[in-house]
Parts: C-alpha cells; sequence; structure tokens
C-alpha cells in the first residue's frame, strides 16, 4: 500500500507558525511517527508553497499511489484548478486540515476541493493525518 501526503503553503512552518492553532511539533517529527505507526504502508510525503506544483505532484503520483492525504493549506479556499486535478486522478484524495475550519474565519468555511474528495478530516491536529490514512485503509 502507497499513500502520499500532499502538503500545502505554510505547513513548511508548522512548528513555528501560530503554535496556538497548529500545535508545535514540526511535520517531519510527526511523519517519523506516522511512519512508524504504519511499517507496511509505504508513505511519501511532499511539500510545496506553490499551487502549480501541488497539482504536478498530485498528477505524478494519484495514478499509481493507493490514496492521496491532501492538506491544500488556504488553496482549500481558493482554488478550482486543484479541484480539476483531483477530478482527473485515479486514486482517491482525502482532505485533511489540522484545525477546524469550521470554528475559524467565515472565508475558511467554503472549500473548493470537498467536493471532488473522497471525504474531509478537519480539527483534529496532527492526529487528522493518522485518521485520514485509516480511512484509506479501511476502503481499500
Ligand atoms: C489548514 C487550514 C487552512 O484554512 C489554512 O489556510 C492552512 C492550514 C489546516 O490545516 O488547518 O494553511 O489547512
Amino acid at each position: 500500500m502507497k499513500i502520499q501526503i500532499i502538503n500545502g503553503p505554510n505547513l513548511n512552518m508548522l512548528g513555528v507558525r501560530e503554535p496556538g492553532i497548529y500545535g508545535s511539533s514540526s511535520f517531519d517529527t510527526y511523519l517519523m511517527k506516522l511512519r512508524d505507526m504504519y511499517p507496511d504502508v509505504e508513505i511519501e510525503y511532499y511539500q510545496s508553497n506553490i499551487e502549480g506544483e501541488l497539482i504536478d505532484r498530485m498528477q505524478k503520483t494519484g495514478f499509481d499511489s493507493d490514496g492521496i492525504v491532501l492538506n491544500a493549506g488556504a488553496y482549500t479556499h481558493t482554488s478550482i484548478a486543484l479541484q480539476d486535478c483531483i477530478r482527473s486522478l485515479k486514486c482517491p484524495v482525502v482532505e485533511v486540515h489540522i484545525s477546524n475550519v469550521h470554528k475559524r474565519e467565515g472565508f475558511r468555511h467554503h472549500s473548493f476541493i470537498s467536493c471532488v474528495c473522497r471525504g474531509v478530516i478537519c480539527g483534529f491536529g496532527l492526529d487528522s493525518y493518522r485518521l485520514a490514512i485509516e480511512s484509506l485503509l479501511v476502503a481499500e
């Protein structure tokens, strides 16, 4: 089983960026724990601050992975290009957010990608990524 995690803009700053909202762990530290939890799953990781690079990565991995776990960051709320990309992929995409976007500013309440994702997990801190992986494992 091969799962691709893709993080969008500003998520390279986890641990430093607004720790009251996003926590104090870096993604690299969390990723090590995640890989330990799922030794039989090949978990690949990619992060970019650039919308087109996220699309390139999804197009590259969305045909030979068993699923993509995508935190598109702020592009969630703006990007029809990401929506179009997800529509064209073979593998399921699970949308994740660390924070509960529905408890936050109104502009975070709408997602342009939820309608083309298998499901949405948000508000469980970094554990949202593990829950997304679980959802891909059970749905297999
Ligand atoms: C986020 C929520 C988005 O609204 C925000 O722009 C992010 C992170 C989250 O993981 O909670 O960058 O996707």
